[in-house]
C-alpha cells in the first residue's frame, strides 16, 4: 500500500535535463543502450531524500543452480506455510495420495504467488480495517497470498505433464478447483520465527467455488449472464491469480491472469463473431485442460459467456472472514498481473497495472471518487467508478494516459463497442484502437513510495520482429527483459499520478551487460564498470517490491535460462548506485520467485517460491528434488518464506 502524506502541492516543471543517459536507453537499440555512455543523474527523485543505495549493505549471494534456497549470511528463514499445511485445527498432517477437495478447502493452496501482509490490532475490529493497517504491527497480521495455478503430474500420482493435460480424473480436479485461490492466514512472530497460527477464525480459503459479486459498469450486462446467472452480477470463484495489489482501507486485490486455460472448447464454433474472437485473444482452445467434463462452466460448448467473468480484479475485506468478494469491471478485463495503488488523502485513488501478454499495454485506473482516510464505506467503493486509461510511451520520453470511454474516439458502435461495458470487456481491443504502445509483457507495475516514480517490470516478449521495436520497448527480440520509470509531474514524494501526460525512461535492461548479442545484453545503473558485481545482473523481472527506505527488490522468472537459479535482486532508484543490482536470494531449480512482501517496518520479508522441481520430466512419482521437506514420502512443494536478519535488524541494511 502506498500511504503517502498529504503535501504541499508543486508545479515545479519537470526537468529532462537531468534524465540524459536513461532517456537515451529508451530511444535507441539495445545494442547502443548497453554500450551508453556513463553519465550522473539523479533519478526519478529531484531531491536527496530518496535511498541511495548505501545501506544495502547485506553480503550478496552468487549466482547458483541447485535443489536448496539462498540466502546472505547474518540472515534466517522460517519455512512459513507449504502446500497442504492446514489451516484449521482439525486438518491433521499432509497426505496428498488421500487428499480430497473438502480436505483441500482447508489446506494452504498450490503454487503460492502474490502476497500481502496485512497488520492486525488488538484493538480494531472487522470494518475497521484501516485502523489495522496504520498500526503498523509487524508482529502479527494476516498473510493473504494467491495461488495461481495448479500441476496435477507434481501434486498427484500417475500423470506426466501431458496426460496430465486432458486426463486429470474428476477427483483430482476437484482438489486443483479447491487449490487455486487464495488463501487468508493469521501469522506471528515468535521468539524462534514466524508461525502461522492453525485454527484462527481469521483463516479462510478462496477458491473456485466462493461465490462473489461483480459491480461496476459492465456488471448485469448479456456478456456477462449464463444459465446458472442470469443476472450477469454473481459468480463462482476466481483463477489464475497472479500479483494482486491492497488498499489503505484494508482490503486486498486479487488479478486474474491465465484463466483462458481453465477453458476448453472451440472459440470458432462460438455464434457470435466478437465473442469467437475474444475467446481466441485470452487462449482457449480444444487443447486446454478437460476442467469443462468435471464442470460444465468451464466448457464455452455450454456457456460461451461464462469465460467473460474471469480476467478481472477482485477485491476482498481479510479482516472479514464472512465477506463476499467482488469483482471491479472498472479496472478492465485483461490478464490482470496485478494492480497497485497510490493513495494520497483528499485526491482520486491512482491504481496502476499490467497485461501480462506479448504487445499487450500497461494500464492506469484513476477513481472517480475521493480518498478519504477513515471513511471506509465510503472508500469501499472507490475501485468501482473512475475511468481506467491505456498507457502510450512516445519516442522522446513523453507519455499520455488514454481515456478508455465509449463514445470517445474510436470506441465507437461502428468498431463493435454498444456500450461501456464492451469497452471494459474487450479492454485490449479498445487499447489497440486508441493508439496505445503495445509492450513487452507487462507484470507488475508499483509505485515506490518514497520518490513517488512508478515502476513497469516488463518480462519478456519473444514475438517482438525486427522493425516491431518501439521506443520503450527497443529490443527487437526481448529475452532478457527491461523495467521502465514512469515520471508523473510534480515534486519526489509529491508527484501528480493524476495527470494524463507523463515522462519515462529505461530503468535497466535485463541480461548479461558483457553478452555480446545485443537481444541479451544487460545495461544497469550509471554504467560504470564495477557497479555491479557478476552477481549482480538478471533476467525476466516479474514482481516487485519497496522497502520503507525506498530500494527496489525485483523478483524474477526465467534466469534458468541463463544458467542460475530465480531469485531476488535489491538496489537503489536514486543516486549513484541508482539501478545497480546486488543478489540476496536464490530459489531451489524449477521455481520461481513472487511475493515480495515487507513487514511495515522492514524487518522481514516474505517470499513465494513457486513451483519448485518444475523442469521437463519431473512428476510427483519421480521429482527433480522434494524441496523443502526433503521427505522421499512427500512432493517438492510451494511454500511461502519469512527471511530476516538473525539480528532483528532491517532486511537489506
Ligand atoms: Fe503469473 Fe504474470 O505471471
Ligand atoms: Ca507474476
Ligand atoms: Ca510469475
Amino acid at each position: 500500500m502506498t500511504d503517502n502524506n498529504p503535501k504541499a502541492p508543486d508545479t515545479a516543471p519537470y526537468d529532462p535535463s537531468r534524465r540524459t543517459l536513461l532517456k537515451t536507453l529508451g530511444t535507441v537499440t539495445a545494442a547502443a543502450a548497453a554500450s551508453g555512455g556513463a553519465s550522473l543523474l539523479t533519478g526519478c527523485g529531484a531531491d536527496k531524500t530518496s535511498a541511495t543505495g548505501q545501506n544495502l549493505a547485506f553480503a550478496e549471494i552468487p549466482h547458483r543452480l541447485d535443489h536448496r534456497h539462498h540466502i546472505p549470511d547474518g540472515y534466517a528463514t522460517d519455512l512459513l506455510l507449504r502446500w497442504g499445511d492446514p489451516l484449521d485445527a482439525f486438518a491433521g498432517s499432509f497426505a496428498p495420495e488421500k487428499l480430497d477437495a473438502g480436505e483441500q478447502s482447508r489446506r494452504f493452496g498450490y503454487n503460492n504467488d502474490f502476497i500481502a501482509f496485512l497488520p492486525l490490532d488488538p484493538e480494531a475490529g472487522p470494518g475497521e480495517g484501516d485502523k489495522h493497517c496504520l498500526s503498523r504491527n509487524s508482529e502479527r497480521g494476516l498473510l493473504c497470498v494467491n495461488h495461481e495455478y495448479t500441476q496435477p503430474h507434481l501434486m498427484f500420482a500417475g500423470y506426466t505433464e501431458a496426460s496430465s493435460i486432458r486426463g486429470t480424473s474428476d477427483q483430482h480436479i476437484a482438489v486443483e478447483q479447491q487449490a487455486c485461490g487464495h488463501s487468508v492466514v493469521e501469522i506471528e512472530r515468535a521468539a524462534d520465527g514466524w508461525q502461522p497460527v492453525v485454527g484462527s477464525t481469521y483463516n479462510r480459503r478462496i477458491s473456485l467455488t466462493t461465490a462473489m459479486d461483480i459491480v461496476g459498469a459492465a456488471a448485469g450486462d448479456s456478456r456477462l449472464q449464463t444459465n446458472e446467472d442470469p443476472s450477469g452480477t454473481r459468480v463462482f470463484g476466481t483463477v489464475g491469480n497472479c500479483a494482486g495489489g491492497k488498499t489503505p482501507w484494508g482490503t486486498v486485490l486479487i488479478a486474474e491472469e491465465g484463466f483462458g486455460g481453465a477453458f476448453q472448447g472451440d472459440p470458432d464454433n462460438v455464434a457470435d463473431e466478437v465473442e469467437a474472437r475474444n475467446h481466441h485473444a485470452f487462449g482457449i482452445s480444444p487443447d486446454n485442460r478437460n476442467w469443462g467434463d468435471y464442470d460444465r462452466r468451464f466448457d464455452i460448448a455450454v456457456e460461451p459467456n461464462e469465460p467473460n467473468r474471469f480476467g478481472w480484479m477482485v477485491e476482498y475485506d481479510p479482516y472479514d472472514p464472512q465477506s463476499t468478494p467482488r469483482k471491479l469491471t472498472a479496472l478492465g478485463r485483461f490478464e490482470h498481473e496485478g494492480f497497485t495503488l497510490v493513495s494520497k488523502p483528499g485526491q482520486p485513488i491512482v491504481a496502476y497495472g499490467g497485461d501480462d501478454d506479448e504487445h499487450q499495454f500497461v494500464y492506469r485506473f484513476v477513481s472517480s471518487g475521493i480518498y478519504r482516510p477513515g471513511e471506509n464505506p465510503h472508500n469501499r467503493n472507490l475501485l468501482s467508478e473512475g475511468t481506467l486509461y491505456a498507457g502510450q510511451f512516445r519516442e522522446g520520453g513523453a507519455g499520455t494516459w488514454l481515456p478508455l470511454l465509449f463514445g470517445r474516439g474510436p470506441l465507437t458502435p461502428e468498431n463493435g463497442f454498444r456500450n461501456q461495458a464492451d469497452v471494459l470487456i474487450d479492454c485490449r481491443r479498445a487499447a489497440k484502437l486508441l493508439g496505445a504502445t503495445p509492450m513487452d509483457r507487462p507484470e507488475d507495475v508499483e509505485t515506490n513510495p518514497v520518490n513517488d516514480c512508478t515502476y513497469v517490470m516488463l518480462t519478456k516478449n519473444k514475438k517482438r520482429a525486427p522493425g516491431d521495436e518501439n521506443a520503450a520497448n527497443p529490443r527487437a527480440r526481448n529475452s532478457t527483459g527491461h523495467v521502465l520509470e514512469i515520471v508523473p509531474p510534480g515534486r519526489s514524494g509529491a508527484r501528480d499520478h493524476v495527470s494524463d501526460t507523463f515522462h519515462w525512461n529505461t530503468f535497466l535492461l535485463g541480461g548479461n551487460p558483457n553478452a555480446e548479442e545485443p537481444e541479451v545484453r544487460g545495461a544497469y545503473g550509471q554504467q560504470i564498470p564495477g557497479t555491479i558485481s557478476a552477481n549482480g545482473w538478471f533476467a525476466n523481472p516479474d514482481n516487485v517490491a519497496f522497502d520503507p527506505k525506498g530500494n527496489m527488490w525485483i523478483a524474477t522468472d526465467g534466469c534458468e535460462s541463463f544458467g542460475f537459479h530465480d531469485g531476488l535482486w535489491a538496489m537503489a532508484t536514486e543516486g549513484e548506485l541508482r539501478a545497480a543490482p546486488k543478489h540476496f536470494f536464490g530459489c531451489p531449480q524449477g521455481a520461481e520467485i513472487c511475493g515480495p512482501e515487507f513487514t511495515p517496518d522492514g524487518t522481514t520479508l516474505f517470499v513465494s517460491v513457486q513451483h519448485p522441481a518444475d523442469v521437463r520430466r519431473s512428476t510427483f512419482d519421480n521429482p527433480l528434488h522434494r524441496w523443502p521437506d526433503n521427505d522421499p514420502g512427500l512432493p517438492p512443494r510451494p511454500s511461502v518464506l519469512a527471511i530476516r536478519r538473525k539480528d532483528g535488524g532491517v532486511v537489506g541494511s
